[in-house]
């Protein structure tokens, strides 16, 4: 609960900052703030973790806590396109978080987009952050290869959700895979939804520098989102 304060403010000032073209024709802030949410995407928990720490203002690079860590450099890029497939995306947020070199997700206190855990000791950890689309529907994220939970049954991945302008919810996609990843069986592979795209990226290295793209289509799979949008 301590959250929700903070959860409702960081709403709001997405809400009222982020998404004004979307709303031109309301009256008032409050009108959209009280406008019904369509919800998409079907179960997504703790899907208002998306908001906690998230800044005033997004860019469309980020560059996470983990950069300047140890661990291999990797540049995620792509492009988010409209439900056609071919319009390119402008003003899309997109979340993202993923594990430390030990495979988990560890708040560190003092670093700013760090998250503390719940009272359930949930948390996204301290190597999360967030990108809006630019004109081009471009996004870039400066972050270190993340690593497979300790367990060792997990393929090694990056989370992401989308939020678009307007009043459909956030929703998760296919989270970034590695198809070198010795841990992404045939089975796994198989099991993937396909949510806004593949998330299999072929990582490029060049002295070190891992770099992958992962570009998204809007409600690609994604259950309940509108086929008119
Ligand atoms: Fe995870």
């Amino acid at each position: 609960m301590k959250y929700l304060q903070p959860i409702c403010l960081l709403m709001f000032f997405y809400f009222s900052s982020c998404n004004g073209q979307d709303y031109k024709n309301t009256t008032s802030e409050k009108a959209h703030l009280s406008e019904k949410i369509l919800k998409v995407g079907g179960a997504f928990e703790n899907s208002e973790f998306t908001y906690i720490g998230i800044p005033a203002t997004i860019e469309s690079i980020d560059t996470s806590a983990a950069w300047n860590l140890e661990g291999s450099k990797l540049i995620i890029s792509g492009t988010v396109y409209l439900p056609d497939g071919i319009s390119p995306a402008s003003d899309i947020l997109i979340y993202y978080y993923h594990t430390n070199l030990d495979g988990k997700y560890v708040h560190v206190p003092g670093v700013k987009q760090s998250m503390p855990p719940t009272k359930q000791g949930h948390t996204h950890g301290f190597i999360r952050g967030w990108v809006k689309t630019d004109k081009k529907g471009q996004y870039k994220i400066y972050t270190v290869k993340p690593m497979p939970y300790p367990n060792g049954k997990e393929a090694a991945h990056i989370h992401l959700t989308v939020k678009e302008p307007g009043n459909i919810s956030e929703y998760y996609i296919d989270s970034i895979l590695f198809n070198d990843d010795p841990l992404l069986t045939a089975e796994i592979r198989k099991s993937r939804k396909n949510r806004g795209g593949s998330g299999i990226l072929n990582l490029m290295e060049t002295e070190g520098l891992y770099t992958g793209k992962r570009d998204i289509i809007l409600g690609l799979n994604i259950p309940d989102y509108p086929k008119s949008k």
